[in-house]
């Protein structure tokens, strides 16, 4: 099977989604269903982020069920580290899935702490096996993982992360939101020496549906596209993306990246973040340069840039198969 970087895989990838669900989250969590031939989700976690941990957690368990996502779905920590909780409900309305009213599905969860639950799952692998960690907000749940338990590090192959920016920032002029939100979190994770990509606001600003795109897949009168363009249309004319014109679908980018490379541009770098109180706190530092680094230090890719028509077939190819799958089509 083809899959990740051009590699032809004969199993299929292990993933972990770490996410705060969130209009951009669902649609990660539909693009990851749309692929289940490529991707094993072995769980779904919940972090606080653009809701409290109550809303994205019932949003994580409805949204599974409605893209029929046979997964562990389990809550984790309601907010930062260090300090409280900020929300996104500007962006992402009041339930976190903007217009969009889901069937609330019966499922329950399997866990209610999404640390001690990726730890037992991790350290239960077979020798040989290595996880792929997703994380789409805060790094709270990882950032703890890995500072509790670092004996899971040799079990997780890369963490692919929404976050941060190598150039400028959207919830502060120098910081993005997952990574601001819990700071502290991120520094313990970009420091455990696990090989990373940041899927950052530079590329990821670049992923987008249109305007067009959102109310077709509104009017489509089927079930997935229904949702998504009412999540998105939201999120499109609620958020500061509506004096753009496009909707950036941020957290579909680490999913996409794994099967999709080619729509990206990555850059080595080792990868730190500013925790002071200043003007920049949450900003992410890429050390791009290369001639001071040894290159087992340089652990790290950032997306620089993306192909916004490649991104926009592939996500819009993905929910109508995934419409199809559902449908028995
Ligand atoms: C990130 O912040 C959240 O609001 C989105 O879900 C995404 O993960 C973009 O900065
Ligand atoms: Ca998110």
């Amino acid at each position: 099977m083809y899959g990740s970087r051009g590699i032809i895989y004969m199993e299929k990838i292990k993933i972990i989604i770490d996410c705060d669900p969130g209009v951009d989250d669902a649609l990660a969590l539909a693009y990851a269903a749309a692929n289940q031939e490529i991707f094993d989700i072995l769980a779904v976690t919940t972090v606080g982020g653009n809701q409290t941990i109550e809303k994205v957690t019932r949003n994580a368990l409805d949204l599974t069920e409605f893209y029929g996502l046979d997964v562990p779905v389990v809550k984790g920590m309601d907010g930062p580290i260090t300090r409280e909780p900020l929300y996104a409900p500007e962006s992402h309305g009041a339930s976190g899935l903007g217009y969009c009213v889901l069937p609330e599905s019966s499922r329950t969860l399997a866990g209610d702490n999404a640390v001690l639950y990726m730890r037992e799952l991790l350290l239960g692998l077979g020798e040989e096996e290595k996880v792929v960690l997703i994380p789409t907000g805060p790094l709270t749940n990882i950032g703890l993982l890995l500072k509790l338990f670092p004996e899971v590090k040799s079990r997780i192959k890369e963490i692919l992360f929404m976050g941060g920016a190598a150039c400028g920032g959207n919830v502060t002029p120098a910081a993005e939101f997952n990574i601001y939100e819990d700071p502290e979190a991120a520094k313990i994770v970009f420091h455990a020496g696990i090989p990373m990509v940041m899927c950052g606001l530079d590329a990821t600003m670049k992923c987008t549906l249109t305007r067009n795109q959102v109310a077709k897949l509104s009017q489509s009168g089927r079930k997935i596209g229904k949702a998504c363009g009412d999540m998105v249309g939201y999120y499109l004319e609620n958020s500061t993306n509506k004096y753009r014109g496009v909707a950036s679908i941020h957290d579909v980018v680490p999913l996409m990246y794994l099967i999709h490379p080619e729509v990206f541009t990555p850059k080595r770098a080792i990868l730190d973040v500013d925790c002071s109180e200043g003007v920049s706190r949450g900003t992410t530092i890429c050390d791009f340069r290369w001639w001071k680094h040894d290159e087992e230090e340089m652990n790290g890719l950032v997306l620089m840039d993306a192909d916004s028509n490649l991104f926009q077939e592939y996500l819009i190819t993905a929910l109508y198969e995934l419409e199809e799958s559902l449908s028995g089509e």
